[in-house]
């Protein structure tokens, strides 16, 4: 890829040849075309941070400082970084769809990841000069599969469609967090992609938690192995709220670019801005005990139930990072820890057991059922 980027069309190009590279055939989306999609944003003010009450930078250079600036290339590139990753993640299940509708459903979820890589790389070539061109290349290069991706739980195996519907139900949970502390940011091109991107985000939702009460449904899949599915992403999803005690999080929040995920709502500013992250896993934890609440609705009764797994559980990111607590959030030693893992998350033995369920037709009831 040493194609130079001037404009948009150039690096469409680039989109186009990612798209051929990871091994996914356009012609399955038919005539959906890509494009950026900006909304009127939600405030033409800054609502929180040392800038409250200015009208929102539109331009890279309204921004007072480099420091600042640079900050912002960071998050967006992230940002775009994740989108581009989950559907190199998803790429190899398409031909083993449950259903046409859940086929229909995967190809639609990735068709908007990639959209919002889209979003994100526009916003980087058309504001941020040759260093957004740079990072707009750059976000192309990268491969999920090569665990070359910016955040651990975006280079994480995605090998079946228990993983689909966890991932889309859990992980794409924490993208519509992201991009919630993004809708009012400070900076309105930002600001104003994340309303059509939330849209299309609710439908990966949708598509997640539905598959998984339609696997709960069907009782073919133990429950047992379904929650060692949910101790693997959701402990990946923990991680994604960042690190504990985060100041690149304080400083996103005083230059408005990042509020917090109820800040629309919050009646004060935080009392700790070097706790931001902290605030918002709490409630992706307290979120993801109601999903999985109900859920719980769908098994029978005296069968055990789904549970979401301690938030010190097997961390990347933040204070609990190398310590050895169970999913239960009961400290283990280092050998105990070990034994632990290989029980709880999924492994050879459990692929082993869901091969020939995923050959019954109807291991998943059907979507109107
Ligand atoms: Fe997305
Ligand atoms: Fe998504």
């Amino acid at each position: 890829m040493a194609q130079k980027i001037v404009t948009f069309d150039d690096w469409k190009d680039l989109f186009y040849k990612w798209q051929k590279d990871i091994g996914f055939d356009p012609a399955l989306i038919k005539d959906y075309k890509f494009d950026a999609i900006y909304d009127q944003g939600i405030h033409p003010q800054i609502e929180f941070g040392e800038f409250k009450g200015r009208k929102k930078f539109e331009k890279v250079l309204d921004i007072p400082t480099q420091d600042m600036r640079d900050s912002l290339l960071h998050l967006i590139f992230y940002q775009g970084d994740t989108e581009f990753a989950s559907s190199e993640q998803q790429r190899n299940l398409i031909n083993s769809a449950p259903s046409d509708y859940d086929q229909q459903c995967l190809l639609r979820v990735m068709r908007e990841e990639m959209r919002h890589g889209w979003q994100m790389c526009h916003i980087l070539v058309t504001h941020f000069g040759d260093s957004g061109k740079l990072e707009a290349r750059k976000l192309l290069e990268r491969r999920a599969y090569q665990g070359t991706r910016l955040l651990g739980a975006f280079n994480r195996a995605v090998e079946n469609w228990i993983d689909f519907f966890t991932y889309t139900c859990f992980i794409d949970r924490d993208g519509k967090y992201q991009l919630t502390m993004l809708h009012d940011s400070s900076f309105a091109p930002l600001s104003k992609s994340m309303g059509p991107m939330l849209k299309e985000e609710s439908f990966h939702l949708f598509t997640g938690q539905s598959g998984l009460a339609r696997i709960i449904k069907s009782g073919k899949v133990p429950t047992e192995i379904l929650q060692k599915y949910l101790n693997k992403w959701l402990s990946t999803g923990y991680d994604l709220l960042g690190k504990d005690h985060s100041s690149s999080a304080g400083r996103f929040y005083r230059w408005g670019f990042k509020g917090r995920f109820d800040e629309a709502t919050a009646s004060a500013p935080p009392k700790d801005l070097d706790r931001l992250n902290e605030e918002s896993r709490y409630l992706y934890y307290k979120e993801d005990c109601q999903i999985i609440d109900a859920l719980n609705q769908l098994i029978p009764k005296g069968k055990p139930k789904l549970r979401a797994p301690d938030p010190k559980f097997n961390r990347e990111i933040g204070d609990y990072v190398g310590k050895t607590y169970s999913v239960d959030g009961d400290p283990l030693s280092e050998a105990e820890y070990r034994e632990h893992l290989k029980k709880v998350l999924p492994g050879p033995e459990d692929f082993k057991l869901l091969e020939p369920i995923f050959k019954e037709k109807n291991w998943m009831a059907a979507a109107n059922a």
